[in-house]
């Protein structure tokens, strides 16, 4: 397929095995709900909800470690001993755990070689995080070209958004601090599946998010049938996980229009903004994704609060093996 523009149309050839196409639009009228492309396997987008649920479908499934982890964080009774049982069954897991929390970051002088040495010394709750961030990992090292993400890309953004909703709620006294910090870590998922659609349509997407009033979430929506957000909340809902986390990625760029949890959705929101501005693999899109004020208001956030989160986040920077 290649595209031209003249000034004052839009011209895409596709060219397929037995004919080509070639389509003329007038570039002043050719707006973004009557454009048509088709990508370089000849799906048309708009793409249907069939199409993209297919995507999903096909998609490989949550690591069962992962699966597991999601349950023991939304249930207020989990001991250590629980957490324990479930990450010694994975021996990469467990060896991934121990990596992290012998990282300077954490800043133990002495080698902690032991998973119930781990729990011990950083505590449950760090455990739990560290914990849920290594099961996930492998899911989000992919490169994503569409979004101009590299292979280590979305995986760092996602932990430096969990890292964030997890201060927010810290800081605000919020009771789903881990959670939060797997909502942040899962958000960004609909980009596995919208990246290769993004990949035909960028540099228009991009155009229009320069000259429209409209986000670049917005545009995919428009453009491609269904943004990332949304996906992420079909793979979330094709993945069991609870409701709370199918709502706080299917509306971390809108909180304001999820009709349940409205607050840890706004957290999402806020986290990945902050995120975003750090310019770590948030992708193309980061920069046209504004946070919106009501959920500031909805947290009774600040300039100041985002200030804290962000020198924050610029500490985990200085420790790249925390991301390792
Ligand atoms: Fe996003
Ligand atoms: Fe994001």
């Amino acid at each position: 397929m290649s595209r031209q523009r003249s000034d004052d149309l839009m011209i895409i050839w596709y060219h397929n095995t037995t004919s080509l196409i070639k389509l003329d639009i007038p570039f002043q009228i050719a707006t973004f709900e009557k454009f048509i492309f088709l990508s370089e396997g000849g799906v048309q987008l708009p793409v249907t909800l069939e199409h993209i649920l297919k995507r999903v479908r096909d998609l490989p499934p949550l690591p069962t470690s992962a699966m597991q982890l999601i349950s023991l964080t939304k249930n207020p009774t989990t001991s250590a001993k629980d957490l324990e049982f479930v990450i010694g069954q994975d021996p990469a897991l467990t060896a991934g755990i121990l990596r992290q929390a012998n990282s300077s970051f954490y800043g133990y002088a002495r080698r902690i070689s032991s998973l119930q040495e781990a729990v011990v010394l950083l505590g449950f709750q760090v455990i739990q995080g560290i914990a849920m961030s290594t099961a996930i990992a492998p899911l989000l090292k992919t490169q994503l070209v569409g979004y101009k993400i590299n292979q280590e890309g979305l995986w760092k953004h996602s932990l430096l958004t969990a890292m964030a909703a997890k201060r927010l709620c810290q800081h605000r006294k919020l009771p789903y601090v881990e959670v939060a910090f797997t909502a942040g870590l899962l958000h960004d998922i609909g980009k596995l599946i919208i990246s290769i659609y993004v990949r035909e349509v960028g540099d228009y997407l991009l155009k229009k998010a320069t000259e429209s009033r409209l986000s670049y979430v917005e545009l995919e929506g428009k453009v491609i049938g269904f943004d990332h957000a949304k996906v992420g909340g079909f793979l979330a809902e094709s993945w069991n996980l609870p409701d709370e986390l199918v709502a706080a990625i299917s509306f971390h760029h809108s909180p304001s229009n999820a009709q349940n949890h409205e607050q840890l959705t706004s957290v999402i929101h806020v986290a990945n903004g902050l995120a975003g501005l750090l310019g770590i693999g948030g992708g193309v899109d980061s920069l046209y994704n504004p946070i919106e004020r009501k959920a500031l208001d909805l947290l009774t956030l600040q300039e100041s609060d985002l200030k804290l989160v962000l020198v924050d986040l610029n500490r985990f920077l200085l420790d790249p093996a925390l991301f390792g």
